[in-house]
């Protein structure tokens, strides 16, 4: 039997925000090397649309209408996933919003809009799924996969993101704090930080000539990324390659964040 880390036919997937940009990028990945997929999203339009694409790999795939900021939503969105999907093997909090504002505009309810997709809906998303995780190893069957979606505004000022970027750090170190605590259930938590990626988040930077000169300009790799270069670590992430890979965070960012 050749070496195949990377199937992983019989495991499921769960990844918030999974019906466009990054998570679609890592749902494709996950589907295609043969795991069953749940994707969570508000909108219908791209929920089904994002089915129809991920379908095609031949899985079994989910899509359903989920507001992450809402903790009852999360809970029951959790239990529906196990109810139609069976287990959660691997559960990826990707879904995340911006809104950026100069300090001295910026609201305490611009503030926890953002705060509440990008971090509080982590914390329940892998609370949930690490429920469900936790009493699958009591009983017998130890192991899970925990990726969050961070951005390189952890590391970096990012101006006019107060919000955003606290968000974005906070959860690298809940990432840590989770991949000691459950790593004794064979439980693994890691974040990935994306540099820049051309997603709905980032239409209109897309659109704006002096941002892709002065910044896209300094990425080594001098391009956009796109969602599906996100396929392979949500891939790896999900895989037994990675079973003693926990606590860590990983930037790709075409080589922005070191030039
Ligand atoms: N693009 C970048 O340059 C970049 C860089 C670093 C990090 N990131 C991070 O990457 C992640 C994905 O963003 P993206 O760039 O791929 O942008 P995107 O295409 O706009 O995707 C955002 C996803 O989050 C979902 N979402 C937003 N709010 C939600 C809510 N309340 N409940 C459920 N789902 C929600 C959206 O689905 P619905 O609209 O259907 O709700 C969508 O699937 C985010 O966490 C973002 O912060 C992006």
């Amino acid at each position: 039997m050749p070496f195949q880390p990377f199937d992983l036919t019989g495991k499921v997937a769960l990844v918030t925000g999974g019906n466009s940009g990054i998570g679609l990028g890592m749902a494709e990945g996950l589907a295609a090397a043969g795991a069953s997929v749940a994707i969570w999203g508000r909108n219908t339009a791209k929920n089904a649309s994002a089915r129809e694409a991920l379908l095609k790999h031949g899985g079994a795939v989910e899509a359903l209408e989920v507001d992450v900021a809402d903790e009852q939503a999360v809970v029951d969105a959790t239990a529906e996933t196990l109810r139609r999907l069976g287990r959660i093997d691997t559960c990826i909090a990707n879904a995340g919003v911006g809104g950026g504002a100069p300090l001295t505009e910026q609201t305490t309810e611009g503030w926890r809009k953002v705060t509440a997709v990008n971090l509080d809906a982590v914390f329940w998303t892998f609370r949930e799924a690490t429920k469900h995780m936790v009493e699958r190893a009591e009983a017998g069957d130890p192991g899970g996969s925990l990726l969050v979606t961070s951005s390189t505004s952890a590391i970096h000022g990012a101006p006019r993101n107060q919000a955003y970027a606290a968000t974005k750090a906070g959860v690298l170190a809940m990432v840590r704090a989770t991949a000691v605590e459950l790593a004794r259930y064979g439980i693994r938590a890691n974040a990935v930080l994306p540099g820049w990626i051309a997603t709905e988040m980032t239409e209109r930077l897309q659109g704006w000539d002096k941002f892709t000169e002065k910044a896209i300009g300094r990425v080594p790799m001098r391009r956009w990324g796109e969602g599906e270069d996100f396929a392979g670590i949500a891939v790896y992430f999900a895989s037994d390659a990675s079973r003693f890979h926990t606590g860590d965070s990983v930037v790709i960012d075409g080589g922005y964040t070191i030039f």
